[in-house]
Order: C-alpha cells, then structure tokens, then sequence
C-alpha cells in the first residue's frame, strides 16, 4: 500500500520569520498524521525551516538546485549544499521553471541523477498545457516527459523518486483537474513506469497530483486509486488550509 504524500510548495513566498510562524502554528495541527508532510521552501528560508521543524514530523525540500556539483555558476545552489544542512527532498522541472528559466527535460534528467547522488529525494514535476489536452496529447507529452527525466535511471534509483503530475493549465488558475482526469493521467504514467521498469516499481511509485489542490477538493482526489497526495502551491501557504489538506483522511 502507498502512502500518501502531501507538499507544499511556497514558490516566491515566505520570509523566515514568516516561515517560523508558519511552521509554528502548522506542526500541531499536522502531528497526528499518517500522511508524509512536506514544505518545499524557498532557499532562504531553508535553513530556519530546519531548525523549527526539528522534533515535528515535517519534513523540508527545496524548490530546485543546480546539477554540478560546483563551481563558476554565479547564482547557483547545488545539491551537496542544499544536503549540507539537511533538506531531504528537492523539486526539479516545476513547469514554472520550465516556462521562465528554461528547464528541459535534459537538465531536469541532470539535476534529478545530481540529487540522488547525494542522498536528496527528487520531486519530479511534468504535466500537460491546455492545447496539448485539447489535442489529445496528454498521454504522449506526460509519459514522454517521464522517459526522458528518468534516462540512465536505474531500478534502485526509483524508490527515491516522487512523480507530481501537475497539469499547467490547472496551475494557479482555480481549475483544477477533475478526479478522474488526474486519475487516468497518473495511472498512465504508472503504465509507463511499468514498461521502463516493472510492475513493482509501477504500483510502488509515489504519483502526485498538483494543480489547484485546496481543503475543498483534497479528498476527492486524494482518494482514487492512483493519486497519492497532492503538490500544492497557494493553499499551502495558510497553516489553517494546508492543515485541512494534509489531514484530508480525517
Ligand atoms: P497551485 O496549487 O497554486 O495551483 O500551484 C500548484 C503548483 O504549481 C504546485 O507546485
């Protein structure tokens, strides 16, 4: 049986005094779940989510990362350094940075070996624009996306990994995708993974769902067969909503 897996992602939010505050007033309201709980900060908060979160059950990722491992990269923030203070996860291809800061599916397949070589777990986004669902290309692009991030991946290397099927056009938008949508998306990467792997690693595979997750539609989606947990952008910024969201099952 998976388990269900609920980020939040902050993108370009959050100072850390807001972080400590946030993190105050959250890690009661989520300390009795089964659920993974995950915030993905922006780096500069990084390191005081660290410290508030010790003794909770919260865990903190990173929001992306540079594939070297160092050097004349003026801006950059590697994988060994973002480990060094004890991040445990890191998104990599968020469309956002796909879109603005032209992340292909080449550096998406770097960063992600980067991270596992250091011990960082990825959150690997890819998902669909509007045009490409109104076409019909939903499965191509998506799987297509999943095939090319995971190159030279091996069997080990998967059990690491975190999948977030994050439809762009449900981003930030207040549409989300419907259950069965995001469902039938999600289980067609499954089938993917099953053909590039096994079964095993198909049905073990953490699948997300991201895209306009909130309180109200949580349990929906978190409830069908193949969605486990959620990536969730604006409504994870509010202790109160993101808490509602991670205790769905409640
Ligand atoms: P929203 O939840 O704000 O739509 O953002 C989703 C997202 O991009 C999470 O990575």
């Amino acid at each position: 049986m998976r388990k269900k897996v609920i980020a939040g992602n902050w993108k370009m939010n959050m100072l850390p005094n807001e972080t400590i505050n946030f993190i105050e007033q959250f890690a009661p309201l989520v300390k009795d779940t089964k659920n993974e709980v995950i915030l993905c900060v922006p780096f500069t908060d990084l390191f005081y989510a660290l410290l508030h979160v010790q003794g909770t059950n919260i865990k903190i990722g990173a929001q992306n990362m540079h594939w070297e491992e160092k050097g004349a990269y003026t801006g950059e923030v590697s994988a060994q350094m973002l480990k060094s203070i004890g991040t445990e996860y890191v998104i990599i291809g968020h469309s956002e940075r796909r879109q603005y800061f032209a992340e292909t599916d080449e550096t998406v397949n770097k960063k992600i070996k980067s991270a596992l070589a250091v011990g960082l777990k990825p959150i690997v986004c890819v998902g669909e624009t509007l045009e490409q669902r109104e076409n019909g290309k939903t499965e191509e692009i998506v799987t297509n996306q999943v095939e090319k991030a995971f190159e030279g991946l091996n069997l080990e290397d998967l059990s690491k990994i975190i999948i977030a099927y994050e439809p762009i056009w449900a981003i930030g938008t207040g549409k989300t995708a419907t259950k069965e949508e995001a469902n039938e998306t999600i289980a067609q990467i499954r089938k993917k993974i099953a053909k590039m792997y096994s079964q095993k690693e198909a049905d073990e595979i953490i699948i997300q769902y991201g895209g306009s997750v909130k309180a109200s539609n949580a349990k929906e989606l978190f409830e069908m067969s193949d969605i486990d947990g959620g990536l969730v952008g604006g409504a994870s910024l509010k202790p109160d909503e993101f808490s509602k969201i991670v205790n769905f099952d409640k």
